[in-house]
């Protein structure tokens, strides 16, 4: 591949640190629809071509594959390490005392790093389910958030910052009552919160909460997700490349609807993650957060077409007696303990 981007022409978004990341990363959760190998080569070339931030995860099921491509670009001299932001996440069956270690040792082995630059506790609850089950199954052995479990898994990623494993915590899938419940707990606070958002699920509230306790946002399925596997699709989902607002943008600035999505995102303050294995799409995925940026009217246009519409509702973590996915989510402004 030629084409390559300045780096000095890609925004950057700030850690409570100081430290800067830049404003997209790439996602490599496959959707159950494409392998390690074709995620692993998406990887390969989107750091050639500029990316800098890589959002990974163990129930992926692919950190071996980008592992051998990390050191493919290591060993090319493409970067070094130390240019890289990694991010892996602990899987729901890890949580238990002991696990966060084995869990994180293991993600740097199949990346092959000695440290990641963030690790998140990827959902805050021990429920398991298989990856690619269906959207109905649940496991008997789940049960509804707990502050204590939630914190014991947390001191475990604070030794993982101790030993110099990993460099900054975050937590994914949270609600306002839950960060309420556990930041006055932590140690090691919080650098990140990776939370769904795009533009028909703005999650405004979580996004400012996060913002004031100096925890950057970082949003996955920035476009909508059209790919997502079929357990996460429901009747009434919203396909945010078709709302009006994004349409007119897209018309307006003669790209792709979901280059639409992603400017707002930069534009908003989160940090999007698209996936692409696809060269044309990744490339302009980075590319389009450093030319033409929306209006102050596209904006607040995009900003009014939310629609509440959670994409990723997270049945499959339910436990027996919960009423409904919306018990995840703590609609009430309390934690839903039973
Ligand atoms: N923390 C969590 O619990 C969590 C949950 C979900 C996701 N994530 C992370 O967030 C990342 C992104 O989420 P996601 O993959 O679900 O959703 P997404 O990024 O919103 O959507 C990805 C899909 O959008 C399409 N696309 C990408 N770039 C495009 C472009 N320039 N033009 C047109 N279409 C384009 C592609 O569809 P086609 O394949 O059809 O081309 C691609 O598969 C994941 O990979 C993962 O790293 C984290």
């Amino acid at each position: 591949m030629e084409k390559k981007i300045d780096q000095n022409t890609i925004p950057f978004k700030t850690l409570y640190s100081g430290e800067k990341i830049p404003c997209v990363g790439i996602g490599t959760f496959g959707s159950d629809k494409y392998g390690a190998e074709a995620i692993s080569e998406a990887v390969y070339g989107a750091v050639r071509y500029g990316y800098r931030l890589i959002d990974c995860a163990a129930v992926y099921q692919n950190e071996d594959s980008i592992g051998e491509v990390l050191q493919r670009l290591f060993e090319e001299r493409t970067v070094e390490r130390k240019e890289l932001f990694i991010t892996s996440k602990v899987w729901n069956d890890m949580h238990g005392e002991g696990n966060v270690l084995k869990s994180c040792r293991k993600s740097l082995a199949d990346l092959k790093l000695d440290y990641l630059d963030l690790y998140f506790v990827h959902w805050p609850f021990p429920n398991y389910h298989a990856p690619g089950c269906s959207g109905d199954s649940r496991n008997p052995d789940s049960r509804p958030f707990s502050v204590d479990e939630f914190m014991s898994t947390w001191r475990q990623c604070e030794e993982l910052v101790d030993k110099g494993l990993v460099r900054y915590i975050g937590m994914s899938n949270m609600t306002i009552p839950k960060l309420e419940a556990v930041l006055p707990l932590c140690r090691i606070r919080p650098a990140a919160l990776e939370m769904e958002l795009h533009p028909s699920f703005q999650q405004q509230e979580l996004f400012d909460y996060a913002v004031a306790h100096e925890i950057l946002p970082i949003g996955y399925c920035p476009i909508g997700s059209p790919s997502r596997p079929e357990r996460d699709r429901t009747a009434e989902d919203v396909a945010d490349t078709q709302l009006p607002a994004v349409e007119a943008a897209a018309h307006a600035h003669q790209v792709h609807p979901a280059l639409i999505c992603l400017k707002w995102a930069v534009q908003r303050g989160q940090v999007p993650i698209p996936f692409s294995v696809k060269e044309p799409q990744y490339i302009s995925n980075l590319k389009c957060a450093t030319e033409d940026p929306l209006t102050e009217d596209e904006m607040k246009a995009i900003a009014s077409e939310d629609k509440n519409c959670r994409l990723i509702k997270g049945q499959v973590f339910l436990w027996e007696g919960a009423r409904g996915w919306e018990d995840l989510w703590d609609l009430n402004g309390e934690i839903v303990t039973g």
